[in-house]
């Protein structure tokens, strides 16, 4: 059925590990994410975003995670991912997601609160859960210097007074991570120490951490190889999405990475088998490859196999 990340999180916190969210835009990458879960028996995170539902339609993408749900008898939370006003999580806790973020990032610190404080209130009256973001994640370049990151960042004591005064239930945080397949320049690098001190001032409390692909290189190449063109992509380590989990990071979000296995396993396939136009054939192995990733991430990255 559909659960909220409550209990899930729970563990996952204590165990030390983390539970994908992976995003979600039609058929194929629900049901190749689903199946990996399945056989991984672990929890899982299906999240929509504003542009999926404007792509496939809201009544489909629901409907097609209930179908995931009756097909595999798993239990799935429904996340709205970065919600941008109070309307989009209204609209989705009405739905029947158990889970919205509203992403007040942009906002100042006091307006922040107050929306995010108002989306709270809305949600836990219908028993949905709510994440929250504070510090910017996009647009970190290399070398940034101390005071750059202090103004952009989540502060570790703004982080504790906004989960005190918004009674959120987990919060997504600015250390270094970027959404997309352009990361980083230079060394992948994410701020450690800052995690540490904020983890330290909330025990217990469930963390996220966005933009957390790893664009994998064997996915870049298999595109570049077979007629693509993104040179430079760039994502982080499994090393360090393995640390952070260990870190109070109980959520960790993955799109990009779920794009390019798709996209790699596409053009392979075309390049191969040019007599084939059949959707079924190229779609079903996008789906394949997606599927491959998530167990592969489930496993030696995130740590929730057999936590089910
Ligand atoms: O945070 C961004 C996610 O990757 C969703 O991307 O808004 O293009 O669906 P999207
Ligand atoms: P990636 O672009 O690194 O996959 O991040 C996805 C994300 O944070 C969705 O909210
Ligand atoms: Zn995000
Ligand atoms: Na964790």
């Amino acid at each position: 059925s559909l659960i909220t990340s409550t209990e899930i999180f729970k563990r996952a916190y204590e165990g030390k590990y983390a539970i994908g969210a992976f995003n979600v835009n039609n058929m194929e990458i629900i049901q190749g994410i689903v199946e990996a879960a399945k056989e991984e028996k672990s929890p899982l995170i299906l999240q929509v975003s504003a542009g999926a539902r404007k792509y496939a339609r809201p009544a489909y993408l629901k409907k097609l995670v209930e179908a995931a749900i009756d097909d595999t008898g798993l239990d799935v939370v429904l996340h709205l991912d970065h919600g941008e006003d109070f309307e989009i999580c209204k609209q989705c806790i009405d739905d029947g997601f158990t889970s919205v973020m509203i992403d007040g990032s942009k906002h100042p610190f006091e307006e922040n609160i107050k929306l995010t404080k108002r989306v709270v209130e809305y949600a836990h009256e219908k028993g949905v859960v709510v994440e929250a973001e504070l510090g910017k994640l996009a647009g970190i370049e290399d070398d940034v210097n101390v005071s750059e990151k202090d103004a952009s960042f989540t502060d570790p004591d703004q982080a504790v007074e906004f989960v005190e005064r918004t009674g959120v239930d987990s919060l997504a945080i600015a250390i270094g991570t970027s959404h997309g397949a352009y990361k980083f320049k230079g060394e992948p690098n994410l701020d450690f120490e800052r995690l540490e001190k904020i983890s330290n001032l909330l025990p217990g409390f469930p963390l996220v951490l966005h933009g957390a692909s790893t664009v994998i290189p064997e996915f870049v190449e298999a595109c570049n190889k077979y007629g693509g063109n993104i040179p430079g992509a760039k994502g982080v380590p499994e090393d360090m999405l393995r640390r952070s989990s260990k870190l109070g990071i109980c959520k960790i979000n993955i799109d990009t990475d779920l794009r390019l296995a798709m996209t790699a396993a596409i053009r392979k396939f075309l390049v191969e088998n040019p007599e084939v136009f059949d959707p079924r054939k190229y779609l079903g192995e996008g789906r394949d490859a997606i599927k491959e990733m998530v167990k592969h991430k489930i496993k030696h990255v995130l740590g929730s196999s057999n936590t089910l």
